[in-house]
């Protein structure tokens, strides 16, 4: 026997296709990219997460040169907003590249380790949250974390 998993996301092709709050949150995570920490791997990444609240948290990787002790801009934002809003669900998660000079044209797609995060964060809130995967190209719109990690771990209390 064999079992299927379907996971779902919308794609766009041009920005203005997204609702105006979900626009100016890829313009935050493009922006907070470019101050990205990131002189080893070149790779700019920027996070922008919006909460209940509408409050605007943002981050991005911040590398090492012993590489383990980096860290990836989603879980830079989101260990933020948690710190600093702990009862505030995040609403959207936006993810965005600049690297060799210019905006990733393919949608960037997080880490296993940052999806494991991004769960948590979900789980916690009881409500999905938005992930929004930014390329120039084409942006990627999952619904909920759950999508973007099939089988996940489950400490079955
Ligand atoms: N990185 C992120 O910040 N987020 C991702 O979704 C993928 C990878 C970072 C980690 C490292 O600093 C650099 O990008 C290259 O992998």
């Amino acid at each position: 026997m064999k079992k299927q998993i379907n996971i779902e996301i919308d794609v766009y092709n041009h920005l203005d296709e997204l609702e105006a709050e979900e626009q100016h949150l890829v313009i935050k995570a493009k922006e907070i990219a470019k101050k990205a920490y990131a002189p080893h791997s070149k790779f700019y990444v920027g996070a922008a997460v919006l909460l209940e609240n509408g409050e605007i948290v943002t981050g991005n990787n911040q590398e090492n040169v012993a590489y383990p002790s980096g860290i990836c801009a989603e879980r830079t934002a989101i260990f933020y907003a948690n710190a600093q809003y702990p009862e505030q669900a995040i609403k959207t998660l936006a993810v965005a590249v600049f690297t060799n000079g210019k905006y990733a044209e393919q949608a960037v797609t997080p880490c296993g380790s940052c999806r494991q995060v991004m769960l948590e964060a979900e789980n916690k809130s009881h409500q999905p949250m938005r992930v929004i995967m930014v390329g120039e190209k084409q942006i990627y719109v999952s619904h909920s974390v759950k999508d973007l990690l099939p089988l996940s771990f489950d400490s079955l209390e």
